[in-house]
């Protein structure tokens, strides 16, 4: 079976019959079957705020947003936290608690445990927001959980080879997701910009760079050079995210081509938050009872249906059973189209 799909993908045709029609009807059978309660509760979610203003991605999968006023005020607000005596601290104890031969993120401090209680519920509060909620939702078509919520600084290495999240990727987790990455302080080419595919043809889950042919190291699974990516991705078909404290990036990392992090020089201050639905991977890991990212939201204490789908909206007893999640990232894989290289002019 394997053989003769491989077989059939070699033919143009099936390439663009394929990615239109296969696309299409896959897209339908995503939202309504495999995430058929985070459909209907999207769109009780669209009619009790049809008015509530949102940023329209239009399906694209990345969306830059400036001078944005709740944008700006809760990145003033987390920087106004980062003293200099706090990021002293969590550098020093990072050094302390790093241990290279299990961990690979050497380069990535993750903040959230020098904020206080108060500015991760205004955090919290900003990630469930109407705006932000709706964005993602009207991206996704279905409504979202909130998967992630990370402060982190990235900080520049000593060895300065990219690795890991640094080299080019997608976030091999499932089919559809909306990051927002805010900056909480200046992002410029010294402190590791996210470089992020932006032609949209190519931002398809259907649509893979081919691997390299090289010994895979811890982390860097379905990971490329920047030499062998430049191979199939032209330059001007990527860009880099760079701005003042209050900007923000709205990317789907499932979908689009990126890196990031790798800072020559100075640190980087972000915000991440990742809206996702329980058809991924990861989403079995988290609690069923407490939020992971704030353990004073507790399950029993949500009456609201939509607030409780916010914080645990990754069970799905359906995928769960059927190990649906995993099964699906394998199938994307198998029927994936790669990208051929280009012909140097
Ligand atoms: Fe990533």
């Amino acid at each position: 079976m394997i053989k003769i799909l491989k077989k059939i993908k070699q033919y143009r045709i099936y390439k663009y019959s394929f990615l239109l029609v296969f696309s299409s009807f896959y897209e339908f059978f995503w939202q309504y079957i495999i995430n058929f309660k985070s459909k209907i509760l999207y769109f009780y979610f669209k009619t009790t705020n049809l008015k509530q203003n949102y940023f329209n991605l239009s399906n694209k999968p990345t969306f830059i947003v400036s001078d944005d006023s709740d944008y700006k005020k809760i990145a003033f607000e987390i920087n106004n936290e980062l003293t200099t005596e706090k990021i002293e601290k969590a550098k020093n104890e990072f050094k302390l608690k790093f241990d290279s031969s299990k961990d690979i993120k050497d380069y990535s401090i993750n903040l959230t445990n020098y904020i206080s209680d108060d500015l991760m519920k205004k955090i919290i509060n900003f990630s469930t927001n109407v705006k932000n909620i709706k964005t993602a939702s009207e991206y996704l078509k279905v409504l979202p959980y909130l998967a992630k919520v990370k402060l982190y600084m990235n900080i520049p290495l000593k060895n300065k080879t990219p690795k890991a999240s640094m080299l080019w990727h997608r976030d091999d987790f499932g089919y559809k997701s909306l990051d927002l990455f805010l900056a909480i302080r200046k992002v410029d080419n010294l402190n590791g910009p996210l470089h992020y595919v932006n032609k949209n043809s190519l931002n398809k889950i259907f649509l893979q760079v081919p691997d390299e042919k090289k010994e895979k190291i811890i982390g860097e699974r379905n990971k490329h050079s920047l030499e062998h990516f430049d191979k199939f991705i032209k330059k001007e078909n990527t860009t880099t995210f760079v701005g003042n404290p209050g900007d923000g990036l709205w990317i789907d990392s499932f979908r689009v081509y990126h890196r990031g992090g790798h800072c020559t020089e100075n640190e980087r201050y972000m915000l991440r938050l990742s809206y996702q639905t329980s058809d991924n991977t990861r989403s079995n890991s988290l609690d069923d009872n407490c939020y992971y990212y704030d353990k004073s939201i507790k399950k029993v204490n949500i009456k609201k249906i939509l607030e409780k789908h916010y914080f645990f909206g990754h069970k799905s007893s359906f995928i769960s059973k059927l190990n649906l999640a995993n099964n699906l990232i394998f199938l994307y894989r198998l029927v994936a189209i790669k990208i051929r290289k280009f012909k140097l002019s």
